[in-house]
């Protein structure tokens, strides 16, 4: 690459100082990135994958099966056929509910991705999907990743169900932790919080992180008990993940509250790798902060246990009322934002209908924007300084990073160097 002068060296600047690491005020802080010289070598991820269950994942994003266009790679109509399969997508690591957080801007605003419509001539771009990451499958496979990522100074990426709204599970050359074979349900008719006494009894459904409501409402069901959780075409949403950590609202709330009232205990890695359990009676400021602080800062969730419920007649016909609801106002995984919040909006209306003593109290973090003037103000209001107290506590280094996510603010928006 040749410049004419300095100022065409303007917009390659940042990336520049990225690169090289040490020309300005803490860049040295700044993520390693998959293509930097600082990246882990072959040698550093072998020996990474000696302590896991499976084999490291290379995510790619779901087109690319239809690349090189003469001679495409994977099976291209099948791509093509379930394009908009939200369970589709989840299966797969490098694929998102909404596209959009598949590609990336670059600094000259054009878009890199990886497009269906190979018509348009463009080359298939990794974008926003992590190029490599751990398929965890077991609590040491988490604790591996998280000091692996925290050792190499990685963007770390912990990635479910790839549904979030503002796409805080992907990150352009990052290392990606991939919850979503973490399947493990039990349910405990007699289950009693770690530290808690005798008679704090809860019949309760632990669920691994990886579990989608589809999965944990069939469990439930099973067991003749009800779990109040996410409602989608395909059910689809991760039951133990991003939605339970920005609140979890569901069209049970008015009756049955979020899924936050509903959590009893999580299990989580936290950033210096150990597994610990949060409740009331343990790490209960991580607790506090778990049940609603916002998803992916505070460490890998590995399971959330949920109060359950009778299923009595007064409870199915609360549901059949709901389900009648979204049978009416339903939307399909390819639709816009803006078509799934119209919807969302009348199904709360209808919902609140169903209830006139409790409020619905949707919150709402999970379908904010990420162009949210003062996330801390509109998420978290007087509750910021907490969180923000034991995010340092129990994440020193910032290893959990997310867009608009606690501690955020002191980073660029890439979340790449300190600000
Ligand atoms: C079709 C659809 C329907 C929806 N319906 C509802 C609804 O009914 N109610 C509702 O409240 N919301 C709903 N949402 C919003 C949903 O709750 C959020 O998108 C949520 O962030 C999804 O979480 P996930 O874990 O499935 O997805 P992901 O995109 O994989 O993860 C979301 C965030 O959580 C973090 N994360 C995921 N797993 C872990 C973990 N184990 N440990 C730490 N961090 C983790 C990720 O890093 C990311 O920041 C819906 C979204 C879609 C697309
Ligand atoms: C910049 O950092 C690299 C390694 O990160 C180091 O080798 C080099 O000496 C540093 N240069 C300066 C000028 O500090
Ligand atoms: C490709 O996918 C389609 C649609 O799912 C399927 O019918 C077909 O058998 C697949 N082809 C191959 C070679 O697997
Ligand atoms: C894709 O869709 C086709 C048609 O609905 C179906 O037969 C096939 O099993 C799907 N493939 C996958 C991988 O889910
Ligand atoms: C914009 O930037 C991308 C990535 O650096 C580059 O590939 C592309 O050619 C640029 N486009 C224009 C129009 O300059
Ligand atoms: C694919 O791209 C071509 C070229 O821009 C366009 O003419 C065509 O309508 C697109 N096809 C679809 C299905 O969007
Ligand atoms: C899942 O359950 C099995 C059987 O109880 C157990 O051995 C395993 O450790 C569990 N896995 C996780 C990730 O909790
Ligand atoms: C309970 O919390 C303490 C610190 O608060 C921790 O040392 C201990 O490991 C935790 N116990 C479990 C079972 O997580």
């Amino acid at each position: 690459m040749r410049f004419r002068s300095l100022l065409d060296l303007v917009p390659f600047l940042p990336a520049i100082l990225a690169q090289t690491g040490n020309s300005s005020k803490g860049s040295t802080n700044c993520r390693c990135l998959y293509g930097q010289s600082c990246w882990p070598s072959e040698q550093d991820f072998s020996s990474l994958s000696a302590q896991l269950s499976q084999p490291l994942i290379r995510p790619v994003p779901p087109a690319s099966a239809c690349y090189p266009v003469g001679n495409p790679s994977g099976n291209c109509s099948d791509v093509q056929q379930n394009w908009s399969d939200a369970n589709w997508r989840a299966d797969q690591p490098g694929a998102y509910e909404n596209i959009n957080f598949e590609t990336y801007t670059n600094r000259n605003d054009s878009i890199s991705g990886c497009y269906l419509n190979t018509t348009l001539g463009l080359p298939c771009d990794q974008g926003s999907v992590p190029p490599i990451g751990v398929d965890a499958r077991t609590v040491e496979d988490v604790q591996a990743a998280v000091r692996f990522a925290g050792q190499h100074n990685l963007r770390l990426v912990v990635k479910n169900t790839g549904h979030d709204y503002l796409g805080r599970s992907a990150g352009r050359n990052a290392f990606m932790i991939w919850t979503h074979h973490l399947k493990n349900i039990s349910y405990d008719g007699n289950f009693i919080p770690e530290g808690a006494s005798n008679n704090e009894v809860v019949p309760a459904l632990t669920l691994g992180a990886g579990v989608q409501w589809r999965e944990a409402y069939a469990a439930a069901a099973e067991q003749q008990r009800f779990i109040t959780g996410g409602i989608s075409s395909g059910m689809s949403v991760g039951a133990a993940g991003g939605w339970v950590m920005g609140g979890g609202h569901s069209a049970f709330s008015a009756k049955y509250g979020l899924g936050v009232d509903n959590a009893v205990q999580f299990t989580i890695v936290k950033a210096d790798g150990d597994h610990v359990i949060a409740n009331a009676h343990n790490n209960s400021d991580l607790f506090w902060a778990l049940r609603g602080g916002g998803a992916g800062s505070w460490g890998v969730v590995t399971s959330v246990t949920y109060k359950t419920y009778d299923l009595v007649p007064l409870v199915m016909s609360v549901i059949n009322a709901v389900m009648l609801a979204y049978t009416v106002e339903t939307w399909t995984a390819g639709d816009s934002g803006d078509i799934v919040r119209q919807a969302r909006q009348r199904i709360a209306q209808e919902v609140r209908r169903l209830d006139p003593i409790s409020p619905d109290s949707a919150t709402y973090m999970n379908e904010a924007s990420l162009y949210e003037p003062d996330f801390r103000k509109s998420f978290f209001g007087s509750h910021y300084d907490r969180l923000r107290s034991i995010k340092r506590k129990y994440d020193p280094g910032s290893l959990f990073l997310v867009a608009e996510g606690v501690g955020s603010e002191d980073w660029d928006g890439s979340l790449i160097c300190p600000v």
